[in-house]
């Protein structure tokens, strides 16, 4: 008998499998392709200012909305995208005076600096991502590639200091680094032997996500999720327990470990398939948006408005709209003193799983289990530091170059952070254990035209939120003498480093001014001035909780996109929305996107025949 159950029961699952993976009901946003021959860039930052700042009045908000989204970071956005091609009318709220979350720009002195965009990978053409970043923005977003190598690591202090290229090109990447290890040819092709495997396994986390929710909880809790993948057998894994038993030598251990800048986890914390999905997505090479960061949102809020939505700013969403039987049924906009309530029958949430359950939704359905749970599963990620520079002089001139620095003051990266985050703030802002810095203006190919003989330098570190929570209520640029001379500090001792490494800026600089945790709790609404969102830790990378955080909330009709679903990253925050997309047209996104991009390479190839 308990044969035949279990044949059932495995019928059944394939059954459910087939038809969520391969269903088919709702209508597909991959239909066709809708890139258009690329227009030129727009470099008149007022006739961006015309979509990207389109202020929030009861009057512009359509009539008969299908949707409704919280936030227009690329989460946002993109999700409003993928139901504009399917006809659906979608409202974007945003609570900063521009769209674009961690994609948009500022500008101050004449420079203009973006936030959240220094390098994307996995663009290379024909790819799986770089189909639907084409799709998504209608072929109007052009990259432009890195140097190759994209990455420098720097370990060591001035009079000892070691730099190591980071090469993409899977063969490259690895002949490069064995250049600079003689004898560790054997750890560092295990790394990446290992690396890969992880990396490539990621499409079993968005599996979970898109099974139904008790198929997925089967696969996660009994264990059978992390038989069929490493991304979970290795999830649980520290980055620095796989590093450390492959080699003894400290700088290759640090240069192996590195790129947890991006993503914010210290090797010892770090899940080693996060860093794994990370090395993964350079590995093809990296690239920046043509004409700066603005340009995304700005290709993206034409096909949300040509389908009759629209994407207004200075719209702080205050809370959930909930009908008697909890559901989401709009939302409410601070007006001033009033509120103004929006009406749709989806309410789909870019603001992150903290301020979407614990700001906006009720405290006695915050209670409820189910939403508990989630909150239980996820810590606050780490908080950032943005140092940001205008310089007097051209790309040539100051020596910058389309590529990035990752300095770090001694190899010991794990006891390094640790001494800084445990030490006494004033004290240990006079030395950042760990600086990215890059130039983005010498990335732009737009730039000698938009600003001419200047430059921009960005540098970007971490700080523990609590450094900086007293002033949080402060009036924004008004917050008193102790917070401007902290960060007065920061930016000199940010600058001691900065001009070591590249002396050519020494007095070329003309602006400079530091962002710091409360900054992007303003501007970018992080609920603890994270950077990267959710903690991507190991305890995030279990096959329970990638069951357990999913695009449909504990609340009917109310969705989640963006980075806290899958990871962080431009690319992340893109899967979160695919997912939410898969949710709502109740399809396998992933699957028409592959289907189109398959029929693309067959028409390319005729072509050239
Ligand atoms: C300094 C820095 C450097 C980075 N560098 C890179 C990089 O080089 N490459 C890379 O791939 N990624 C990088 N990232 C990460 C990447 O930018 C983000 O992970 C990604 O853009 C997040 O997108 P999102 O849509 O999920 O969230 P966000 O972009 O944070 O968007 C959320 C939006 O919701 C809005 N919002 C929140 N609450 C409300 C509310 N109540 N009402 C209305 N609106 C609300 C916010 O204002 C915000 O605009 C970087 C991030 C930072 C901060
Ligand atoms: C920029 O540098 C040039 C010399 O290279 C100088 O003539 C000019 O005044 C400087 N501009 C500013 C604003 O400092």
């Amino acid at each position: 008998m308990w044969v035949s159950i279990g044949l059932i029961v495995a019928v059944l699952f394939v059954a459910l499998f087939l038809k969520y993976v391969f269903g088919t009901s709702g209508p597909n946003p991959f239909d066709i392709d809708t890139r258009e021959p690329p227009k030129p860039v727009q470099l008149d930052k007022k006739e961006r200012n015309k979509v990207l700042k389109q202020g929030f009045l009861a009057s512009r908000v359509p009539q008969d909305l299908d949707a409704i989204v919280i936030g227009s970071g690329i989460g946002g956005l993109s999700i409003a995208v993928l139901l504009a091609k399917v006809g659906k009318k979608v409202l974007v709220l945003e609570q900063h005076d521009r769209a674009g979350g961690c994609c948009h720009t500022f500008s101050e002195k004449g420079f203009e600096f973006d936030i959240g965009i220094h390098y994307i990978g996995n663009l290379e053409e024909n790819g799986m991502f770089c189909c639907i970043v084409d799709q998504l923005t209608n072929g109007q977003l052009q990259w432009e590639p890195l140097e190759n190598p994209y990455d420098r690591v720097v370990l060591g202090p001035p009079e000892n200091r070691r730099v190591y290229p980071i090469y993409s090109g899977e063969n490259r990447f690895t002949q490069e680094l064995k250049k600079c290890f003689p004898g560790e040819e054997k750890a560092i092709d295990e790394f990446m032997r290992l690396v890969k495997k992880c990396g490539h396994n990621v499409w079993m986390v968005v599996l979970l996500k898109l099974l139904p929710s008790p198929v997925a909880k089967f696969l996660a809790y009994t264990g059978l999720a992390n038989r069929l993948s490493y991304f979970f057998s290795y999830g649980s894994r520290s980055l620095a327990e796989v590093v450390n038993s492959l080699t003894e030598n400290k700088d290759l251990r640090a240069v192996l470990c590195y790129i947890f800048g991006t993503y914010g986890n210290p090797p010892k914390e770090a899940s080693f398939s996060m860093h794994s999905l990370l090395l993964c997505h350079y590995l093809p090479g990296a690239w920046y948006p043509k004409g700066g960061a603005s340009q995304i949102a700005y290709n993206m809020i034409p096909i949300i408005e040509k389908a009759g939505g629209a994407v207004l700013v200075r719209a702080s969403v205050n809370r959930i709209l909930l009908n008697a039987a909890n559901e989401a049924i709009g939302v409410s906009v601070m007006k001033g003193q009033e509120e103004v309530h929006v009406h749709a029958p989806i309410v789909i949430s870019n603001a992150g799983i903290f301020n979407t359950y614990q700001q906006l939704l009720p405290k006695e359905v915050q209670m409820k289990a189910a939403i508990q749970k989630q909150l239980s599963m996820l810590k606050h990620g780490e908080a950032g530091l943005s140092i940001f520079l205008g310089l007097n002089g051209t790309k040539d001139e100051l020596g910058l170059k389309a590529d990035n620095y990752w300095l770090f003051c001694e190899n010991n990266l794990d006891e390094l952070l640790n001494g800084y985050v445990t030490g006494e703030r004033e004290e240990s802002v006079k030395s950042l254990p760990l600086l990215f810095v890059a130039s983005p203006s010498a990335k732009d190919p737009t730039w000698e035209q938009r600003m001419p003989g200047k430059s921009t330098m960005t540098v970007v570190s971490f700080a523990p939120y609590s450094w900086f929570e007293e002033w949080k209520d402060e009036k924004v640029k008004n917050r008193g003498v102790d917070y401007k001379e902290l960060k007065a500090t920061i930016i000199n001792s940010v600058l001691e480093v900065v001009t070591q490494n590249f002396p050519k800026i020494k007095d070329r600089i003309e602006y400079m001014d530091a962002g710091t945790p409360i900054t992007n709790q303003h501007y970018l609404a992080a609920s603890k001035g994270e950077i990267y969102g959710a903690d991507h830790g190991t305890s995030r990378f279990t096959a329970e909780v990638c069951a357990t955080i999913r695009p449909q909330t504990p609340i009917k009709n109310l969705f989640l996109t963006g980075m806290y679903l899958v990871s962080c990253g431009f690319a992340g925050a893109i899967a979160g929305a695919m997912v939410c997309g898969s949710a709502i047209l109740n399809r396998n996104l992933y699957m028409d996107v592959s289907v189109l991009r398959k029929k693309l390479k067959h028409a390319n190839s005729k072509k050239v025949q």
